[in-house]
């Protein structure tokens, strides 16, 4: 029901960044599944779905420093269409408030600290670098700054995940990164040869 209702209101999302949309969603809700199974943590699956499907609802592509409160004023709202308990509420949204480095906030509950790593895995590897150049073409930003952004948020996630699994996951896809940073060495090489000129 909450999928059907997140993947209505994106196709009416004009603005929706390319790397932000339900397929994003998706494959974060995966990743957090993944990550809930083997922490020994508390989870409450209900919260944890519903932010991993909502943590990103609102988020234009020209307004990225505002997707967390976008996101959490869009999900309240369908959450209360979709008659969500109050408390169930609060909690999700407490949990996508706590999703993005964009904002940065102390992150205290299970349930966000599954969804930050779930989101930044999302990031590395070759899915996050196909992410990165759609969501920068959409910006208008140059080839040479999505390279330093990319590297950034390889960065980001490899220092900063939350969770064991998740600093376990990043261990086995550094050989991955290692892929892509390659590639990205070659395209500023490529790129460096008509900056000589
Ligand atoms: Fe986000
Ligand atoms: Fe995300």
């Amino acid at each position: 029901m909450l999928e059907e209702r997140v993947r209505e209101t994106l196709s009416k999302a004009e603005k929706q960044s390319a790397a932000h949309k339900l397929d994003h969603l998706l494959r974060v809700t995966k990743n957090a599944l993944e990550i809930a199974k083997r922490e020994a943590i508390d989870v409450d699956y209900f919260v944890l779905i519903s932010a991993c499907l909502l943590h990103d609802v609102d988020s234009p592509y020209d307004r990225k420093k505002e997707h967390v409160e976008l996101s959490a004023r869009k999900a309240e709202k369908i959450m209360n269409e979709l008659k969500f308990p109050k408390e169930k509420v609060e909690e999700i949204l407490k949990v996508i408030r706590q999703h993005s480095t964009e904002t940065p906030v102390e992150i205290t509950e299970n349930e966000a600290r599954i969804l930050f790593d779930a989101d930044k895995l999302e990031g590395v590897g070759a899915i996050g670098i196909a992410r990165v150049f759609m969501s920068a073409g959409q910006r208008g930003m140059s080839i040479e700054k999505t390279i330093e952004w990319y590297k950034k948020k390889m960065e980001i996630a490899e220092n900063m995940l939350q969770t064991e699994t998740g600093k376990k996951m990043i261990k086995m896809i550094k050989e991955k990164m290692k892929m892509v940073l390659n590639f990205l060495d070659r395209l500023e090489r490529a790129l460096s040869k008509y900056h000589q000129a």
